[in-house]
């Protein structure tokens, strides 16, 4: 481990500016300087790096961070290879932790569980090559599956032997030590005690590896067709080999995946290798596990472009639906290729070629908008419900996306496939981001009761969250039992749209309470008379004011925005829309300082992986804003 000591002279060593201008040509611009973004396609620059800041960020893409994310970004590399490239370009020596004993031996364990894993994998590998039992079955095996020579080869496939305990017997004989062999998982002991037998018997080997190349467990399948036991056995989760931080074939693949800048994920051992034989390098699988956020993110180092290629059955077509949405949350473009039913990526690798492969995949590969329409529409399927559920559930996964302008077009793409109008979606998706912006509210800590808007936001200053609270209550309380649209009053819409809102007044949030009680009772809304006698003075006090100040409100509003507002009472379906904008648009200013608070707090740390964090949610928190405050026709510069 890098000790503190240095990671911290390395950043501050580090000046942004020349760090970049390594790989990007940079042009000064005020105190800033600007170039053609190198992780998006641009040709005018959005790409500013600020040395007083000591931060990049690019306005197009939203890619934003220091030194040590910048080549960790740009490089693919991890963070501590980030910090040696740093270390050397500055020349500063690294010194690095004395770790504890345990520690010590923690690594020299993974150390060593590494070389025996290793020496496993040359184990397997010779039993298939060299010995008769191996050349007779696995190697003919593999044969007939049409596997080369030099894919089992790069693969380091194997042979585990049909005797209980030819690997163990052999490791022991070779020094490797009993806790070893249990420690990966290659061996476990007899219910007695007494022997040890191995975990992989008399089935084909594929060695998994991690990364960086090291062997970490193995996969190991059955040849007999009619086996009671299961097809596939697999290594144990052990101190170095996680399931679901894997991805089988991502070392061999890495560089063709960065070079292509797409991945092609499937689920079985035999689809990667099919497919790498037929001249697609760029393949991962996450084999015996269904994908998981840990196994795209791996992916995301490399490429933000991902196909699913997963079996035409029913399961396959389940597993990518599960897929999509961790794809969506972590910003990669997904894509869906479903294959006929009777077919598995390994069988139609065998059938086909390079160019016909990709030209299939080109073809048939669906966006997840589409794949899900596909899905959950069958073909002229028109009944109203189950379109509505269609739709909030292709809309529930578009609200996944950060970037907000993908966010819009997918929507345009989903009012298209669904014939719907893009407006219903919008009200949808809107509706979606509102309620997790409560949700995350709710876990914001103390309410802030002044805003620190920044300067382009008079807004705010104006409407505060406390009017937005009142304004939404008077329209509740004056409107609620009109007609909003067909199916709703104005107030049963109001309260869909409060559902869980976090008040900032404690007597907005008492007047909610009530209202919502009535409402619940059947009495439909009532107006402001029920509430004026209220026992609780200060309540009483609260709405008394409440009622007096419409028309002073209404002013303000009109100057603020430089044009009359009709009068409420007027056109009061606008009116509620409105008011529920700028509650949910103040919401929305309040994560933003929120966030404000927290990266500070991080910066002062210098703790970069959540100052990062911030950033990316503060660039994701203003999107949504400019976004809302577009769709409310507020222009801003
Ligand atoms: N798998 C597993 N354990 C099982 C079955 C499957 O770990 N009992 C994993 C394996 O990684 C396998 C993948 O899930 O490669 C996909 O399973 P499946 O489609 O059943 O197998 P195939 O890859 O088609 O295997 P084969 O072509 O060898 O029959
Ligand atoms: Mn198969």
């Amino acid at each position: 481990m890098i000790t503190q000591e240095t990671i911290d002279k390395i950043i501050g060593a580090a000046r942004i500016e020349e760090v970049v201008s390594d790989f990007v040509k940079l042009r000064k611009r005020g105190t800033n300087y600007i170039g053609n973004c190198p992780f998006h396609d641009e040709k005018t620059p959005s790409f500013t790096v600020s040395p007083t800041k000591e931060i990049y960020k690019c306005f197009g893409c939203g890619k934003a961070g220091n030194s040590v994310s910048f080549i960790m970004e740009h490089e693919h590399a991890s963070y501590p290879e980030a910090l040696r490239y740093l270390a050397d370009k500055y020349h500063i020596p690294i010194e690095e932790t004395i770790s504890s004993p345990e520690q010590q031996e923690q690594k020299t364990l993974r150390e060593s569980m590494h070389i025996l894993l290793s020496a496993a994998q040359k184990f397997y590998t010779d039993a298939m090559m060299q010995s008769e039992e191996g050349k007779n079955i696995a190697l003919t095996y593999f044969k007939e599956r049409d596997l080369k020579p030099h894919i089992m080869e790069s693969f380091g496939l194997g042979w585990a032997p049909s005797s209980r305990d030819a690997f163990s017997n052999w490791a022991l004989k070779n020094g490797y030590n009993k806790e070893l062999l249990l420690l990966t998982g290659l061996a476990f002991e007899t219910a007695e005690g007494q022997r040890l037998l191995d975990k992989f018997h008399e089935r084909v080997m594929f060695p998994i590896h991690n990364i960086s190349g090291k062997v970490v467990g193995f996969g190991g399948r059955i040849i007999k067709s009619n086996a009671k036991e299961a097809k596939y056995i697999n290594s144990p989760e052990t101190e170095v080999y996680s399931k679901s931080k894997i991805l089988y074939g991502m070392f061999q693949a890495k560089k063709a995946v960065a070079d292509h800048d797409s991945c092609i994920l499937v689920e079985g051992y035999m689809d990667v290798l099919s497919l790498v034989q037929a001249g697609i390098g760029y393949v991962a699988a996450s084999s015996g596990t269904s994908l998981t956020e840990e196994q795209l993110k791996i992916v995301k180092r490399y490429t933000e472009n991902v196909t699913l290629f997963y079996d035409g059955d029913d399961a396959g077509q389940k597993a990518s639906m599960r897929a999509i949405d961790l794809a969506l949350a972590q910003d990669i473009n997904i894509k869906v290729v479903s294959l006929p039913l009777e077919e598995d990526p390994d069988s139609f690798a065998r059938k086909h070629d390079k160019e016909e492969i990709e030209e299939f995949i080109k073809k048939n590969a669906l966006d997840f908008v589409r794949f899900k329409a596909k899905n959950l529409l069958p073909d002229g399927q028109t009944d109203p419900i189950i379109k509505a559920k269609a739709a909030r559930e292709i809309i529930t996964s578009v609200a996944l996306i950060p970037d907000s302008l993908k966010r819009n077009l997918f929507v345009r793409e989903a009012a298209n496939v669904l014939q719907m109008k893009e407006e219903e979606l919008h009200d949808e998706l809107r509706r979606i981001l509102a309620g997790k912006m409560r949700d995350a509210n709710k876990g914001g800590g103390e309410i802030r009761t002044e805003t620190t808007a920044p300067a382009q936001m008079p807004l705010v200053d104006f409407y505060s969250g406390v009017i937005q609270e009142e304004r939404v209550l008077r329209n509740l309380l004056m409107f609620g039992d009109k007609q909003f649209t067909e199916e709703q009053t104005v107030g049963e819409f109001i309260l869909s749209q409060l559902t869980d809102a976090d008040w900032e007044n404690v007597q907005c949030r008492k007047l909610y309470e009530e209202v919502k009680k009535v409402h619940e009772e059947g009495g439909g809304f009532p107006g402001f008379s029920l509430f004026v006698n209220n026992e609780d003075q200060s309540f009483q006090q609260f709405i008394a004011n409440m009622m007096s100040d419409k028309h002073s409100l209404a002013e303000g509003w009109a100057k603020f925005l430089g044009r009359p507002i009709t009068s409420a009472e007027e056109n009061y379906r606008e009116e509620i829309n409105s008011s529920i904008n700028y509650f949910t648009l103040k919401k929305i200013e309040q994560m933003i300082g929120q966030n404000d608070e927290e990266l500070k707090k991080a910066d002062a740390e210098k703790d970069i992986d959540k100052s990062i964090g911030s950033l990316q949610l503060k660039q994701h928190l203003n999107e949504m804003r400019s976004t809302l405050m577009k769709q409310m026709g507020i222009t801003v510069r």
